[in-house]
């Protein structure tokens, strides 16, 4: 599907967001395994979360829709079912490797797929902690389709993150719940920690090191979620507040956890005015209200070590450095190339096709031109955030413009565009 943008003058009003896509796949996980009924409110209504939903049916997990809640009735400790089929992650790599790490440990076997670009994505960053673990598994080349065999003689283990991956840290963490001794893993980088605060593990800090622990006594336990909206969704109506003149956008509720706010922190120093009110927490999670207005934004280098909390949101950013006096660079963010799509590659191929000067490292970009000479149909590359970037990118032009496959915005926010309608002028 086409999706086409006109001039947005200003954007003004509140808006409430669906839940953060990342803690929802963990409410859904941490109620489908805990023994008893769990409530979560304000799911996020993403696709990749529909996959986590799914996956854990076909495990035996039954659910019920009411009004603006879900209920899970979990099934406890040992009582997943064995699959009869296939699990389908479909588009989402959180829901493939927070799975891959609880069925690694189950006493059944199992397999995984997912989508042409999930199929594409690595799975070797979790095989190999989760084999040490006594996991076997046999893949496409560490690649989906990924059969995971049960596991008769799982062991914890300490594994140091070779990559900042939260996907990775969580695989690990919910294999280790299932496990008497104590598994520990390590991480460098600061990384988003929903898993830990979510399950409250026991974290220990040492000098540019965290320490996060997980056993049985750990396991989770059926709860009451409140999921704060996502920061990643937000970031396109940011963006858009911040560049458009005579604009005030207060976005409710949305996720503030310090391993998140990479973007927020960013932009504040690029000139941004963004204001938090009304701090809240559940369990462990912070939120806020955001108040954004336009704003003159002056590029500045992106510190490396806030890389990880704001790589999901560096498709929104460069549209933002785009606009901002000097040059936007990104670099150290080779992970950005195994995301939906090699997203360093989709945002340097749109702007090029838009005329704009830019140009591609291994782990990065720069945009140097300011100017957009070509006016054409953009690819969505069938990634979520590109389509959205860019769409954001239409909303600041004269003359709009077109995105093609702009259906892709499902896999987070399918309400995007009516999001966009309603805080417009
Ligand atoms: C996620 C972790 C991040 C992020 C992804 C969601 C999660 O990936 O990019 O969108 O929910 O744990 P990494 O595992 O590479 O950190």
């Amino acid at each position: 599907m086409i999706q086409e943008f006109k001039k947005i003058e200003s954007v003004n009003g509140e808006i409430n967001l669906p839940g953060d896509k990342s803690i929802s796949h963990r409410a859904l996980i941490f109620s489908a395994l805990a023994n008893g009924t769990s409530v979560i409110k304000n799911l996020s209504n993403a696709i990749d979360v529909r996959s986590t939903l799914n996956c854990f049916e076909q495990l035996g997990i039954k659910y019920q829709s009411v009004a603006n809640e879900l209920k899970i009735f979990g099934i406890g400790y040992g009582n997943l079912k064995s699959p009869n089929n296939s699990l389908n992650a479909g588009n989402s790599g959180t829901t493939a490797r927070l799975l891959t790490g609880i069925l690694s440990v189950q006493n059944f076997d199992s397999q995984i797929i997912g989508d042409q670009s999930l199929s594409k994505r690595p799975m070797k960053r979790v095989i190999e902690p989760l084999q040490l673990m006594g996991g076997k598994f046999s893949s496409n080349d560490f690649k989906l389709p990924l059969k995971i065999f049960a596991n008769s003689t799982p062991r914890s283990i300490v594994y140091e993150l070779k990559i900042p991956s939260a996907q990775v840290k969580s695989a690990i963490l919910l294999a280790g719940v299932h496990l008497d001794e104590e598994t520990c893993v390590i991480e460098n980088d600061v990384i988003r920690n929903h898993t830990e605060l979510m399950l409250d593990l026991k974290i220990e800090e040492r000098e540019n090191q965290r320490l996060i622990y997980s056993s049985k006594k750990d396991y989770p336990k059926s709860a009451e979620y409140f999921i704060p909206s996502d920061i990643s969704s937000a970031s396109f109506l940011i963006v858009l507040a911040l560049l458009t003149k005579n604009s005030t956008l207060v976005i409710r509720n949305v996720s503030l956890n310090k391993t998140r706010t990479g973007l927020l922190e960013h932009l504040i120093k690029m000139g941004a005015k963004i204001k938090y009110e009304n701090i809240n927490s559940s369990m462990q999670e912070t939120y806020g209200d955001l108040i954004v207005e336009s704003s003159h934004l002056k590029n500045i280098p992106i510190d490396k070590n806030q890389i990880p909390n704001l790589i999901d949101e560096i498709p929104a950013l460069s549209i933002a450095g785009f606009f901002a006096e000097g040059y936007f660079e990104v670099r150290n963010a080779k992970e950005l190339r195994v995301k939906e799509s090699d997203r360093i590659s989709s945002i340097v191929k749109n702007f090029k096709l838009l005329g704009v000067e830019i140009e591609e490292y291994e782990d990065g970009f720069a945009i140097i031109g300011k100017e957009i000479l070509n006016l054409v149909l953009l690819e969505s590359y069938d990634d979520h955030r590109i389509a959205m970037a860019f769409g954001i990118l239409f909303s600041l032009l004269k003359d709009g413009g077109k995105i093609n496959n702009f259906e892709t915005v499902n896999i987070s926010n399918p309400n995007f565009i009516n999001q966009l309608e309603s805080v417009s002028r």
